[in-house]
């Protein structure tokens, strides 16, 4: 027992200890292959496939922060910036609350945009999709 725990410290068991390590994940000095980053660009919007739907974001936003002091989005799509900016405006739907009652700032539930609102991409849909907005609710 002692001869095999003497052999390990010394090294001659390495090409065995080598190869666990390497299933671990790599040498220490190979660099972690980073995911393929989806590229988005800007983009004419797509068209909404129900009226209720959150519209997709026709252009990047990296780097857009949203937090307690600065929401990004609002910088143009707000009433006081949209037209400045040629952005949407908000719909009034986005200053009610959750008791149905209207304020004068975005509520608080929509505030974070990117809860409900994604940056479109041509990512091919996980699983088939047959829907389709009954004819009276058509968005236009
Ligand atoms: C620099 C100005 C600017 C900023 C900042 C910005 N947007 Fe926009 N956004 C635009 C403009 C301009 C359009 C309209 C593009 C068009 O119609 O071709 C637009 C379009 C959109 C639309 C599509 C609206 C529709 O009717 O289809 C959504 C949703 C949207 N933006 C969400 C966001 C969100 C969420 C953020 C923050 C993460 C954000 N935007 C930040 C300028 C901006
Ligand atoms: C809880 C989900 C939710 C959040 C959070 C949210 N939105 Fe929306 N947004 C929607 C939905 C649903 C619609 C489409 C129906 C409607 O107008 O309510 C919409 C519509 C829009 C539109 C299009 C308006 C129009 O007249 O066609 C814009 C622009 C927009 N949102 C921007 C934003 C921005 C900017 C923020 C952050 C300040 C935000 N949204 C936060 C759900 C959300």
């Amino acid at each position: 027992m002692k001869a095999i725990f003497l052999l390990c410290c010394l090294g001659l068991f390495n090409p065995v200890f080598a190869e666990e390590l390497t299933g671990l994940g790599g040498k220490p000095d190979d660099p972690t292959p980073m995911p393929e980053q989806r590229k988005w660009k800007d983009q004419e919007p797509l068209e909404r496939n129900y009226v209720q739907q959150p519209p997709l974001i026709p252009h990047a936003i990296d780097n857009y922060e949203i937090n307690v002091k600065v929401n990004k989005c609002l910088t143009c799509h707000s009433w006081t910036n949209y037209k400045q900016n040629k952005a949407t405006k908000l719909s009034t739907t986005h200053f009610t609350n959750r008791d149905g009652i209207d304020l004068a700032t975005v509520s608080g539930r929509r505030y974070f945009c990117t809860q409900c609102h994604v940056p479109q991409t041509d990512a091919k849909p996980l699983v088939e999709n047959t829907f389709k907005p009954i004819q009276s609710l058509q968005p236009q």
